[in-house]
């Protein structure tokens, strides 16, 4: 593939959302043709399947089925919209990919999910493709927590049904973040999201230009 493909972890309200938009405008500035995505609905069909996951009772689905749909949305997302953009060169920045199956999905860390069930479902639905460079934003779950309930009371149909399960969850989360990017260090950077918006923009670029040349 010729374009980039790089990834945004992290759990909730770690300001993905936002460093996405930054990075792509200053890469953009900079001359690169550049996408911006996310998991789930980074797609049309992916919507669909993002408010079944999403919205609702937390209880509605069991984390298999979650894994299921999760891997439902990104092979769509693939084919559909990432390996055609990198296809034409483009850099791809995407909120969320498969390391958030890992960690909320994945027993023991966010659920019950064996690893080699959540491997085979990537062998399946991504095949050998990997992101060229993953950046973690990692926070206190209380402080990213705080900041998620507070972007979702504007919401008409609240999306929280991975915000609203106990502190222990979202501690699991971030130690499987934190576990993924120690496993690959080749592929994962970790950045500390507690600082200022402009702060970690800062560090996401310095990132991208020493592990990409961007
Ligand atoms: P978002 O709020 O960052 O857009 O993500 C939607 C929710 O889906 C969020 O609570 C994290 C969760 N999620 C998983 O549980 N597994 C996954 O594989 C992905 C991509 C997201």
């Amino acid at each position: 593939m010729l374009g980039k493909f790089i990834t945004i972890e992290g759990g909730e309200g770690t300001g993905k959302s936002t460093q996405v938009k930054l990075l792509a405008e200053y890469l953009q500035n900079k001359g690169c043709d550049v996408i911006t995505t996310k998991e789930p609905g980074g797609t049309e069909v992916g919507l669909e399947i993002r408010r079944l996951l999403v919205c609702g009772d937390k209880d509605k689905m069991d984390a298999t089925a979650e894994a299921l749909l999760y891997f439902a949305d990104r092979h769509i997302h693939l084919e559909q919209k990432i390996w055609p953009a990198m296809r034409d060169g483009k850099v791809v920045i995407s909120d969320r990919f498969a390391d958030s199956t890992v960690a909320y999905q994945c027993y023991g860390y966010g659920q019950r999910v064996k690893r080699e069930v959540i491997d085979e479902l990537y062998k399946i639905a991504v095949g050998n493709f990997k992101p060229d460079l993953t950046i973690v934003l990692d926070i206190d779950p209380k402080v990213g927590l705080q900041r998620s309930f507070a972007k979702a009371d504007g919401m008409v149909e609240k999306e929280l049904r991975f915000e609203v399960r106990e502190l222990e969850f979202h501690n699991n989360l971030r130690r499987g973040f934190l576990e993924i990017a120690k496993q690959e260090p080749e592929r994962c950077v970790v950045l500390d999201a507690n600082k200022t918006i402009e702060g970690l923009h800062k560090d996401i670029v310095a990132t991208v230009a020493q592990r990409l040349g961007l």
